[in-house]
Formats: C-alpha cells, structure tokens, sequence
C-alpha cells in the first residue's frame, strides 16, 4: 500500500522526477571527475554504490542509483539564495559524497544487505573494504569543498567562503555521527517503562541522523557564495525539518513498503530493535498493549513477530501517526521557504520537490 500522505496529482510527481534529473545531469561530470580522483578500486567502490557499474567495475545495464536528492536540494538551494550555478554544483557533489560515504557504513552498522535493489557495498566487497570506501568519500567531500576555484575578492571569480563552507560540513557531519550513535544505542533501550526512548528523543536523532545533511545540502552552496546569515538559516532550518519528514517516512517504507519498489529489505528496522516514529507514536496509544507485550516478550523479533507487529502498529495508529508527523515538519519547511527573498520559480521548484518526498514511495 502506498504510503501516500495526501492523493498525489501525478502532474506533481512527474515534476519531482524531471527536477531531481534534471540535477542529477547537471551535478554528474563534476561528480565522476571528483570520484575519478580515488584508488582505482575504492573508486570502483564508489561507482557500484553511485548505481553506475556492477562489481568488478563492468558497465550497468540498468541505472542503479538513488533518487539524487541531496544533490538536488544543493543546486535548488544555490537558486533559492542566489548563488552562482557552480557553488550549487560543488556543494551538491560533497553532499552526495557524504551522503554516499554515510550509506556505506550505515549498512555496516544496519547489517542490511541490500540497498538500491542490489547487494550492498559490504556484502558485495566485503566488510574492510566497504569502510575504506567510506572513509574515502568523507576525505573526497572535504577535499572537494576545500579546493573550491575562486578566490574572494580576486575579479572574474565567484566570491567563495570556503573555510565557512568547510565548517558547515563539519558542523553537518559531526550531528550525522551523533544522530547514528543515538539510533545504535537506542536498539538496546526498552519499548516500554521509563528507560524507554521519548518521541522527542527520536526526532532530536532523525535531525542529526538525516537533518543535519539535509539541512547543509539546501544551505551550503549559500554559504559558499557568502550570502546573508538569516538566509542560511533559514535554508538549514528548512532541510533538517525535511530531514525529519523524510527519516520519518523512511521508518514507514521500512515497515510497510514493498522492497522491489524501496530496494531495501523490508521490518529489518522491527528485527533490529530500532526505535522508529510509527512504533513509538502506536506504543504512546491506549490500543497498544497487545503490541507492547509482543515488543517486550520476543528479543530478538523472529519474521512472523514482525509481521505481526506491523499489523498491530498499524491498528494502533503508527502509520497515521507517523504520516501526520511528517506533514507538520513539512508546514515548518513551508514558513522557512516563505520567508526567503528568492524568484517564485525557485522556491515552487524546491516545494514540489519537498512535496513528492514525503509522498514517496521509494
Ligand atoms: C536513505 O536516503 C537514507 C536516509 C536518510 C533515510 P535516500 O532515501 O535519499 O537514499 P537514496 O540515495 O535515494 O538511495
Ligand atoms: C539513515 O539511516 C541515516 C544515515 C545513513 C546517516 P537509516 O538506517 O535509517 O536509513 P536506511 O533506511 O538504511 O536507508
Ligand atoms: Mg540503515
Ligand atoms: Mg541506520
């Protein structure tokens, strides 16, 4: 079943589709140059995970990437702010970098063996390699941020704030790694009682896990082309609340998506124990004991517990919890939008974009 927050007008998904390709065109030559830079087999590495090749390096028959977002919000944000074109098409190749590197470990970390409908990088490469990859991504990133042409002041070259660019990054990266040490140690807290984790400690996490580069991607090219403070952040603002929406839809496709559609296995969040919204908004409901009992009497979830368990979630209302969750994020995207000084165009660009996303179903 789709996890359709509101009837989707096909005219708005198809916009959504021709925007994030349209960005995926005009980000590629700078990100292939970029991961051509890395050891021949790191960098095959990279381009398996980028939907590019297949393992061993042959060309794909079928694209196999991802849907390109955080490269997108880049090049929209750069618009929103009016920035130069290439601080958006730098910006977005170090946040696919990251976010590329971040995916890597996350399976590691998630013991998911499929992603994008293939087998992950640790499954199809091992295990050393998969971290290596990563960890030359997260150095490509920086390094591609930090060797950013242009100089300020120097006439006929962009103006670019590449120490403030690269402490946004930092900044960005540092809440990631917060955000995924809280989702690991939340796996061992409880379902119920007081050790229990709050919904409130859940989105403080799904900002740092997913916020956090969400919110550098809409703002860094900005940042980059040394626009005003208060359009920074607003741009920052308006992708960690997306961030939350989309980490909050993300929980949903986990649990009642179809992984032919997603590419990625389906209740492995349930079996792992991971504290996602549409459990701990069902959990938080009078209707939730039978699912309560069933959380707290089998560790591990066996595959028919977690069936079982997304039917209960459902019946208790987690789905809808979730969904509604992530509209309210969403209407605090909306204000933040509302008050930049961008071209109508732009900013409707980025709201069909936003709108598509937590309507997805992939
Ligand atoms: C997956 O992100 C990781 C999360 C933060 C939920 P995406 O859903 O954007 O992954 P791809 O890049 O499209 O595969
Ligand atoms: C998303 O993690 C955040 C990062 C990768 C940093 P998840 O574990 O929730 O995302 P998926 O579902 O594996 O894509
Ligand atoms: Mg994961
Ligand atoms: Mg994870």
């Amino acid at each position: 079943m789709p996890a359709a927050l509101s009837p989707s007008p096909p005219a708005a998904g198809e916009r959504a589709s021709r925007l994030l390709e349209r960005c995926r065109t005009l980000v590629r030559p700078a990100l292939a140059e970029a991961v051509a830079r890395l050891h021949p087999w790191v960098g095959e590495m990279a381009a398996y995970s980028l939907g590019w090749c297949e393992p061993g390096g042959a060309p794909v028959s079928t694209p196999a990437g991802g849907k390109g977002l955080r490269q997108a919000l880049a090049v929209l944000g750069a618009e929103a702010a009016g920035a130069p074109r290439s601080a958006g098409v730098t910006a977005a190749v170090a946040v696919e970098l990251v976010h590329t590197f971040s995916l890597l470990h996350d399976d590691i970390m998630d013991g998911d063996p499929t992603r994008r409908g293939r087998p992950t990088v640790w499954k199809a490469y091992g295990t050393g390699p998969a971290v290596l990859a990563g960890d030359a991504l997260f150095a490509l990133a920086v390094e591609t941020l930090a060797t950013t042409p242009g100089t300020p002041g120097t006439p006929g070259t962009p103006r670019t704030d590449i120490p403030s660019a690269v402490r946004h990054l930092s900044t960005a990266l540092n809440d990631l790694v917060r955000g995924q040490a809280d989702d690991l140690l939340f796996e061992n807290r409880p379902w119920t009682g007081p050790e229990a984790v709050g919904p409130d400690e859940y989105r403080a996490m799904a900002e740092h896990k997913t916020g956090a580069l969400l919110g550098c991607a809409t703002s860094l090219a900005a940042v980059l082309a040394g626009a005003p403070r208060e359009t920074v952040a607003a741009l920052d603002r308006a992708g960690r609340h997306l961030g939350v929406a989309f980490q909050v839809v993300d929980d949903v496709l986990g649990i009642w998506g179809d992984p032919a559609v997603t590419g990625k296995p389906v209740h492995a969040d349930l079996l792992r124990g991971k504290k996602t919204f549409p459990v701990l908004a069902a959990l938080g409901t009078p209707a939730a004991r039978p699912l309560a009992r069933l959380l707290d009497s089998a560790d591990p979830l066996g595959a028919a517990d977690a069936r079982r368990a997304a039917a209960l979630i459902e019946a208790a209302g987690g789905r809808g919890a979730a969904l509604a969750e992530a509209r309210r994020h969403l209407a605090v995207v909306d204000a933040c939008l509302a008050g930049l000084p961008a071209a109508a165009r732009t900013t409707d660009d980025l709201r069909a974009l936003l709108a598509f996303l937590v309507r997805r179903e992939m």
